[in-house]
């Protein structure tokens, strides 16, 4: 690349732009500097600092445990590798669930603390205050709809959302609401690929599905997931385009095996 080359940046403009033009948006989990630096590198639209850091990083069971902190920390990390594309931040359970100042003022920090782009909340109507007030302080906001892993407790199973005619209505209600609000694009997970068509053909601003069909304006993965990295875990909606898990293990213990045979370091591996 020329030192005068400029590397223009994924803005929420540029995704309006993608969705008129009928173009797919892609977007990718990251949550450390160095897979940051090659999915941003490698040409994706978006990068999602999600909070699913706190299953992948941190190994919990669910989303609920990571905190605001700790998503500031994961989120300056990746702002620090993304050249070109958007970064979008998570606000963890808890952080903006009370009231819309609370949620303006976590928005804020993410901004602030770790120089991020936007950021989105799991939810609809029942939050809309609160996305209006932080989209007034300037800051772009993704809608969540459909499976919201925040609120896993209230459901108690991850399996698919909306199947049904009522459940099915409400979200596409809370589309509609949403853009009102002036949410710049709305995440559908784990709902059937009839209905995301269908809030998709309703709405302008784009839809990003996971686990809701091939209608959507774009596709979201968990970076760790399509790795393979991740062995465990296989849903159907999944495509695993690599399998890091087995070229990780085998790279270790060839490793290990040097060091016990003593062929590591050798004579070029050294001072
Ligand atoms: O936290 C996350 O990774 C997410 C995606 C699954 C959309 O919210």
């Amino acid at each position: 690349m020329s030192v005068n080359t400029v590397i223009k940046r994924t803005t929420t403009n540029t995704l309006h732009t993608l969705k008129q033009r009928g173009e797919k948006i892609s977007m990718l989990t990251s949550y450390d500097y160095s897979m940051a630096k090659i999915v941003d590198e490698a040409g994706i639209d978006i990068i999602l600092v999600g909070d699913s850091a706190s299953n992948v990083m941190a190994g919990h069971e669910t989303t609920l445990p990571i905190t605001l902190d700790q998503m500031i920390y994961h989120a300056a990390s990746v702002v620090r590798a993304a050249k070109r594309s958007l970064v979008v931040v998570d606000l963890p359970f808890g952080s903006y669930q009370g009231n819309s100042k609370e949620a303006l003022n976590s928005a804020v920090r993410v901004m602030k603390e770790s120089g991020a782009h936007a950021v989105k909340l799991e939810g609809g109507e029942e939050i809309a205050d609160s996305i209006k007030r932080i989209i007034t302080a300037g800051i772009p906001v993704m809608g969540h709809l459909g499976l919201t892993p925040q609120s896993i407790h209230k459901f108690g199973t991850y399996t698919v959302r909306a199947k049904h005619e009522l459940e099915a209505e409400k979200l596409l209600q809370d589309v509609i609401v949403l853009e009102e609000a002036g949410c710049f694009a709305i995440v559908l997970e784990k709902i059937p690929a009839v209905l995301a068509e269908e809030a998709t053909r309703r709405l302008v601003i784009p839809t990003i599905g996971i686990g809701a069909g091939p209608h959507c304006d774009g596709q979201v993965l968990v970076a760790q997931d399509m790795f393979g990295i991740n062995k465990g875990f296989k849903p159907r909606f999944l495509r695993q385009y690599a399998d890091l898990h087995e070229i990780m293990t085998n790279a270790v213990k060839s490793y290990v095996s040097d060091v016990k045979g003593g062929s590591f370091p050798n004579e070029s591996e050294q001072y």
